[in-house]
């Protein structure tokens, strides 16, 4: 049964019927359907429009509905209704006959798919949270196991300065709490109620909106009906926000996969996360990190649909915003799964403390820290660089590292050196050289593995179900 039929006198197109039909999609909206559906017929019963007793069969149907959704697959699977609104509203009528025919007085699907949409996206935005800390909480514990390891930090990915192990994880850690302060604020965006906006311009049987909103659990409602039924825009902060951490991931994908590849050799990725090779057997692969860098490319893809979808929209509603379903699904199944197997491969990391002992030695990285000596002796910056430069291509060409070259051959270069210039080489001096807020010395690194402690520990919008 259609729920528009009486004005016409011919049936649909069977491929236009397909074309037309979303219910394959947004049936994952079902239990906010029924949600939203509930607190409306409340809002009716209130306004005059149902009497308490229809009131009530309305919301014992409406549970059934519920009930069934959730116990019996087939329930969904074998429908053929338009949309998950019209599929409700048709179960409805089925189970409690006439007084399900009023469920839709004032309402359009147009008012409904945008609180049903909010609704699921307020609990997607809090699992996509959990996803972010659970992988935050990972990268803390690598970096709380190893505080003291010292590994080769890079700049275009040629060895730059020695840094420490626990400082490299925080700078993730760093990025994934950016990640979920974004969907803080797409939460506080999405956290607003359109029920009551009707098909575009307002609700005639002056439902309590404020009524609906307490119910549904939202902290404000919509400013304009208008723009309650085409604003989109919460799903493009989604899709965006979600694909800020798509790029993230792919990123430290990117980062792990070559300090696992034989040649950096410090870390080494578990069984579990890799795959071998069906023709050469001592193959490991990074697979799930590869799979990680390659999804991120869906997630942009979804945003770019979107943004399409949106340009050039005339107000207000148009059965275009219909195919924002697959884009806004499609980016929570993606950044649920990635998160949860970035999740593993951080927390069966192992690190070959050997390896990042050997990977320092060699590659001059603390060639700045022989200038910043000279610096501190009373040379101009600009010429200890000069001359420091001319002291690695020395070495080079002897093929030696910087505390092989004799000191009298130091003197050379300048008088300024002396036999402590060994010290200002070594790694643990380095370290302990950059002791600036948001530096690498271990006090530094030691004050924020317990801030990002007690930040991860700190609550989100979306825990409590509302932003305010
Ligand atoms: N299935 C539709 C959607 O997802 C619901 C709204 C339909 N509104 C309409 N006027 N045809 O957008």
């Amino acid at each position: 049964m259609s729920t528009w039929g009486g004005r016409f006198t011919q049936g649909m197109d069977e491929a236009f019927e397909r074309f037309n039909a979303s219910f394959g999609l947004d049936r994952r909206l079902i239990l906010e359907d029924i949600e939203g559906s509930m607190a409306y017929a409340e809002a009716l019963e209130q306004a005059g429009i149902l009497s308490p007793r229809e009131l009530r069969r309305i919301l014992e149907g409406l549970g059934e509905i519920r009930d069934r959704a959730r116990q019996d697959p087939g329930f969904l699977a074998d429908a053929e209704d338009e949309d998950v609104h019209s599929f409700v509203e048709a179960r409805l009528v089925e189970i409690i006959g006439e007084p399900g025919l009023k469920l839709h007085t004032g309402r359009s699907r147009n008012d409904q798919v945008a609180v049903d949409t909010r609704l699921f996206l307020k609990k997607a935005i809090g699992k996509v949270q959990q996803g972010l800390k659970g992988l935050m909480g990972e990268l803390l514990s690598q970096a709380k196991g190893r505080p003291d390891l010292v590994v080769p930090g890079y700049t275009h990915l040629r060895k730059a300065q020695p840094i420490l192990l626990a400082h490299y994880l925080l700078a993730w850690f760093e990025m994934f709490s950016r990640d979920r302060d974004r969907f803080d604020d797409c939460f506080r965006r999405t956290d607003c109620m359109p029920l009551g906006a009707g098909a575009l311009a307002g609700n005639a049987f002056a439902v309590d909106r404020e009524f609906l909103r307490k119910k549904l659990k939202f902290s404000r409602i919509s400013a304009n009906s208008l723009d309650a039924v085409s604003d989109r825009d919460y799903l493009v902060d989604f899709v965006s926000a979600g694909s800020v951490t798509l790029v993230h991931l792919s990123r430290l994908a990117e980062d792990l996969i070559f300090f696992s590849t034989p040649e950096c050799g410090w870390i080494e990725l578990s069984d579990e996360v890799t795959t071998g090779s069906s023709l050469m057997p001592q193959k490991k692969n990074p697979d799930s990190l590869e799979l990680l860098r390659g999804k991120t490319g869906r997630v942009i893809g979804n945003l770019t649909r979107l943004l399409v979808l949106l340009k050039g929209l005339p107000l207000t509603y148009n059965k275009d915003l219909q195919e924002d379903k697959e884009a806004l699904f499609d980016t929570l199944d993606t950044l649920l799964e990635s998160l949860q197997v970035a999740q593993v491969v951080v927390r069966t990391l192992k690190i070959d403390a050997e390896a990042a002992r050997r990977a320092l030695e060699g590659d001059f990285m603390t060639a700045t820290d022989l200038a910043d000596y000279l610096v501190r002796k009373g040379m101009a910056f600009r010429e200890a660089h000069g001359l420091v430069g001319r002291i690695v291509l020395e070495c080079e060409r002897q093929r030696i590292h910087l505390s092989e070259l004799p000191l009298s051959r130091y003197r050379q270069f300048s008088s300024l050196f002396t036999e402590d210039l060994f010290q200002a080489l070594s790694v643990q001096h380095s370290i302990e050289a950059r002791s600036v807020a948001g530096g690498t010395s271990p006090a530094r690194v030691a004050e924020a593995l317990s801030r990002a402690e007690e930040s991860l520990t700190l609550r989100n919008p979306s825990e409590r179900g509302t932003s305010v």
